[in-house]
Order: structure tokens, then sequence, then C-alpha cells
């Protein structure tokens, strides 16, 4: 259960920055609603760098826009750094979009304008703001520093790799000194090692700003980044795999780490089941619980079986609770580039 990772170098508190209860989100498209989040409850500590993962349609994008203030919930509570974003009237959203949160989207060219060069494009945001040219210059000029591409700053989009693009778009995203950073699959569109000096970016500015930074990713190697990694599915937090510090003198040499999946209960006590503990277990749409001294035994109901495809029937594959880490973690959050 070890693999090698980055160290833990957080600057995570105690304190929840998000607090997400309950949160509903309905988009309607003429006759059909559609649910998208279906009571989500999530809590991310001021200080933390974590990560969303999720099937394609899952509502990852959909919880970031949320917590973005580029979109509001239908219902449920949403509060970042004590605001309630479904309560806060149109202008206070805006100042909170200016000035609480950054973002950084997935598709490179949508981060900057193409017209203007690496510097002008952290330098705009600031310009909205009010900000005096001296400080626009000194901030940008740090941020540039920071991200590592202050060589390119005079630099437009179309002379930059997809790499110092994303570098350039993370200082966008923290012109304003944001207490928060949204970054909405941010490595999609890169190779790994470039993937991974945007990591090693989120890590720093965590330590130098006490930046708390959501990251959502398909990379099936997203745990080895960050400490915690939450999964979505249909809507609701469905399990949490938590980076634990190494055991052995061993692993800490050789820079290993273990991981433990949990999955969430929720404020009701419901929990998801798997759809693959489901299957192999024939569970329809009821179960029995047991209490016993090591836990609670859940069961299928006789006469109440799922279809369930014979090849899993007959699988010579572990059982489920020996599946190795590495290929729940594939199964659970994709591998790369084909997890959508
Ligand atoms: N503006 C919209 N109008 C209507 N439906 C939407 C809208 N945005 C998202 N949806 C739907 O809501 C669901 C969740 O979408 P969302 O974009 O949050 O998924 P996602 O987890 O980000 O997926 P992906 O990994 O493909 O980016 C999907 O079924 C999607 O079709
Ligand atoms: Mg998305």
């Amino acid at each position: 259960m070890t693999q090698t990772a980055q160290p833990a170098t957080e600057r995570t508190t105690d304190e929840p920055l998000i607090l997400c209860e309950g949160l509903v989100k309905i988009y309607k498209l003429e006759e059909v609603e559609l649910l998208a989040l279906q009571g989500l409850d999530l809590i991310v500590r001021r200080g933390e760098v974590m990560a969303i993962v999720g099937q394609s349609g899952s509502g990852k994008s959909t919880l970031m826009n949320i917590l973005g203030g580029l979109d509001r919930p239908t219902a449920g509570r949403v509060l970042v750094g004590g605001r309630d974003l479904l309560q806060l009237s149109e202008r206070k959203l805006n100042a909170y979009r200016r000035h609480h949160v950054g973002f950084v989207w997935q598709q490179t060219a949508r981060n900057l304008i193409p017209y203007l060069n690496a510097q002008q494009n952290v330098e705009l945001p600031m310009l909205m703001a009010g900000t005096t040219r001296r400080e626009r210059r000194e901030w940008s000029n740090e941020l540039l520093e920071a991200v590592g591409i202050a060589h390119r700053k005079d630099h437009k989009l179309d002379q930059m790799s997809g790499g110092e693009q994303q570098r350039v778009a993370i200082a966008v995203a923290l012109a304003n000194r944001p207490e928060l950073l949204l970054a909405d699959e941010p490595t999609g569109e890169l190779d790994t090692t470039t993937a991974k000096t945007i990591f090693d970016i989120f890590h720093r500015l965590n330590e130098q700003l006490g930046l708390t930074i959501v990251i959502v990713s398909h990379d099936a190697q997203i745990a080895t980044h960050v400490a915690r990694v939450v999964a979505i599915r249909d809507g609701k937090t469905s399990s949490e795999t938590l980076r634990q510090p190494a055991q052995t003198t061993e692993d800490m040499e050789d820079g290993e780490h273990h991981y433990v999946e949990y999955t969430v209960l929720d404020p009701a006590g419901r929990l998801q089941v798997p759809e693959e503990y489901r299957d192999r277990y024939g569970m329809g749409g009821r179960v029995t619980l047991e209490a016993t001294e090591e836990g609670i035994v859940i069961r299928p109901v006789e006469g109440d079986e799922r279809h369930v495809p014979r090849a899993l029937v007959e699988s010579d594959e572990p059982p489920p609770e020996q599946a190795s880490l590495k290929s729940r973690l594939a199964r659970r959050f994709g591998r790369k580039g084909g997890g959508k």
C-alpha cells in the first residue's frame, strides 16, 4: 500500500474555508431537469491542497463553478470564508469573484488574453480592481517569479508552451491575492512531467502564501500529488483517499507514503456502496445490516439481486478487499487521458 509521493508540506489549519452542506444543483433544459449535484457535502480546511476526482458528468465542474461564484446552487448551503454564496447579492458575488477566489481552467487558451503579453495578462485583473501602477508592476513581477516564468513576461500566448501558459494562468488567478485557488483540470492538456511542475508550483504557493487549493483532475497519479483526494459520484461525495505518513524508517527514506481510502458517511448516515461491490455480492435495492464485534456487515437480500454479468461472477480477481490500491485508484480515478 505504498507509492512514491510529494512530501507533505501543507499549511493546513483546522478552520474550514469551504463548507458545502446538502448542495443541490438542478439544470433545467426545456422540459427536462438534470440533477448535477444531489446533496453534496464537503469541507475543505484553510491552507489545504486537495483534489476532486470523478467520472465525466459526475458534477465536478458544477461544484467548482459554484465555489468560484460563477453559478448559484439550487438549494443547500455553500460557505466560503464564512460567506454564504447562495445569499450574496449579485454585487457582492462579483466582489467575491474578483478578490477572494482565483480560477484556472483546463483549456490554456481560456485563461489568457492572446493579444496581451504574460505580464499584461497578470496585471489586467489588478487594473480592473483599481490597483496602482507601481503595485501592479511589483506584484506581477513577484507572481511571475513565483511560477517560474519571469523570463517569459514579454511573451504572448502563442509564443509560450502549454505548460508556460498554465503557469501564467496561475499568476493571473492570483493577481488580486485570493485566499482560494480553484483549478478545473489545470494539467489536462499537459504531459506528465509538465503536470508535475504545475503541482510543485501549487505546493510552493501553498507554503509561501498559505493559499487553499482545490484541483479537479482525471490524473490517476493525483493521489501522489496531494494529501487528500475526494471522489464525487452522481453529484455526491462518495469516498476520500488520504495520504498517511510513512510508517517505517525504510519508507521514510524512500519517500514512500501509505494511502487509505475511506467511504464517506453523510450527515444523515447514508453511504454509497460502490457498484463493483453491489455487483459482486448481488445486492439489489435492499440489504441487511448486522452489527458484529468487528463492525457492521452489509448483506444482500436473497431474491433481490441486481443483474450480475457472468464474467464478474466467475472472475478470478481477488475479492474487492484485497484488490491492490493501484488497481482501485485506477478504477476510481480513471487512467490518465482515458478517464473521460
Ligand atoms: N450549463 C449546463 N446546463 C445543463 N446541464 C449541464 C450544464 N453544465 C453541466 N450540465 C450537466 O450536469 C452534469 C454534471 O456536469 P459537470 O460539467 O459538472 O461534470 P464534470 O464532472 O465536470 O464532467 P467532466 O469530467 O466531463 O468535465 C452533466 O450531466 C452535465 O451534462
Ligand atoms: Mg468538468
